[in-house]
């Protein structure tokens, strides 16, 4: 396969996700089904915007694209907040869907024309931005309300009794943190560059914090306990009320896209803040790791003495190694991927739930914005944790262990569990 084709292949693989995403009747697209989302019909056509300022004008916003600009300005991100989109006089689904159709044609034929001078890695940008749309139109239809449109998603892999709670040591000692373009052709930019760092031993959850000991937690008072939680995160928990993870009901159900279903013991536990992650791992005797000390865990190869593409290897991500690519609705239960395990035995580090660490998003040194420049240079040095691993909504084609997801610590509509951490 060249690399056009395999290009062409990626945006054609989201772009499915994107109509499947918004195969709904008309007023379930163009309605906020929470003033924290834009309505899907915006997404959709935001997709499209992007894609026409990236690809086919170079991100030249000065030149006209297929929109008149009036129109265009209506999907830029930073002039209007995503609480306000629903008010915007956006394109119908069906004005969206051609639009995005046209760009997409020109795209593939550009492809086809790839020539010397043209960066396949701008299209890479694009299949990312549009994988990325995809899970936050996820997190949209877990908040809405109504009959279910999703269904309860595909079959996993069972999970292994007895590795929920366990954890492994990984020795001190430097490690390559990050990646280069030329390990690494589609890594954004604040992956770069890959520099030496020093890592103190520390000892790792094997998997993720399942549901069954999040409950353990709640059980025993956590949510009333201010000693396990900082001063921020308590001040948070009492504003928002916060008493259980998002999404659990009262009598031990949780709703997932509509469907009310017993909450699942071993499954990762998902939809809580990073103040929340925080008090758990205090109560649990522990902490969240740091970002480099996950990435070390997923990526390093202590006997080779390098970096693997992926925690298992290099062999690109499959239903057997990964839960990715958003089809199951849910993450696995822990255990599932034995094959997955990094070579430290750290297993679901990509994939199932994106895990908090308690990072700030910070550049790395030496640290160059890509061509969309706004990606990640707006949101450093503010009150943003970085989270890692990728979801089960998150695309097979965009992840990888050096991939930094930040957000608000008191965000939790996102697919967001935690991993322990202890120093050794
Ligand atoms: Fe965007």
């Amino acid at each position: 396969m060249t690399l056009a084709d395999e290009l062409a292949a990626q945006l054609t693989t989201a772009r499915a996700r994107t109509l499947h995403l918004t195969d709904h009747d008309e007023p379930e697209l163009v309605r906020q089904f929470d003033a924290l989302m834009s309505p899907l019909v915006w997404d959709l056509a935001h997709i499209g915007q992007q894609e026409d300022l990236w690809l086919l004008r170079g991100g030249d916003g000065r030149r006209q694209g297929l929109l008149p600009a009036s129109v265009e300005a209506l999907y830029d991100a930073f002039t209007h907040p995503r609480a306000v989109r629903e008010r915007l006089p956006l394109l119908p689904p069906v004005e969206a869907r051609a639009f995005c159709g046209e760009v997409r044609g020109r795209v593939l034929d550009r492809l086809e024309h790839l020539g010397d001078t043209d960066d396949p890695f701008d299209f890479a940008m694009v299949v990312s931005h549009e994988q990325q749309h995809d899970e936050t139109m996820l997190q949209a239809l877990q908040l809405r309300s109504g009959p279910p449109l999703l269904g309860t998603g595909t079959p996993l892999p069972a999970g292994r009794p007895g590795v929920a709670g366990t954890s492994v040591l990984v020795p001190g000692g430097e490690f390559v943190l990050g990646v280069d373009a030329a390990d690494e052709p589609f890594s954004l930019d604040n992956e770069r560059p890959a520099h030496v760092v020093d890592v103190p031993s520390f000892r790792i959850g094997r998997v993720p914090v399942t549901n069954a000991e999040y409950a353990r937690f709640v059980a025993d008072g956590g949510y009333a306990t201010q000693a396990w939680w900082t001063e921020r995160g308590w001040a948070h928990r009492v504003s928002a009320g916060l008493d259980r993870p998002q999404f659990w009901d009262p009598d031990g159900t949780r709703t997932r896209f509509g469907v009310v279903e017993e909450l699942p013991a071993d499954e990762p536990v998902q939809h809580v803040t990073f103040f929340e992650a925080e008090a758990y791992a205090a109560w649990a005797g522990a902490r969240l790791p740091t970002e480099v000390e996950w990435e070390k865990a997923a990526a390093w190869d202590p006997v080779a003495g390098r970096r693997r593409r992926f925690p298992w290897g290099s062999a690109e991500p499959t239903a057997a190694l990964a839960n990715l690519g958003g089809h199951a609705l849910r993450p696995a239960a822990v255990g599932a991927y034995p094959a997955g395990a990094s070579a430290y035995g750290v297993e679901q580090l990509i994939g199932d739930v994106w895990e908090w660490t308690s990072s700030p998003f910070r550049p790395w040194p030496g640290f160059r914005p890509m061509l969309y420049a706004t990606y990640s240079a707006p949101f450093f040095n503010g009150d943003y944790r970085v989270l890692r691993g990728g979801s089960w909504a998150v695309g097979a084609s965009i992840v990888r262990p050096s991939f930094r997801n930040w957000d608000h610590p008191i965000r939790r509509q996102i697919f967001s569990g935690l991993r322990l951490a202890w120093d050794a």
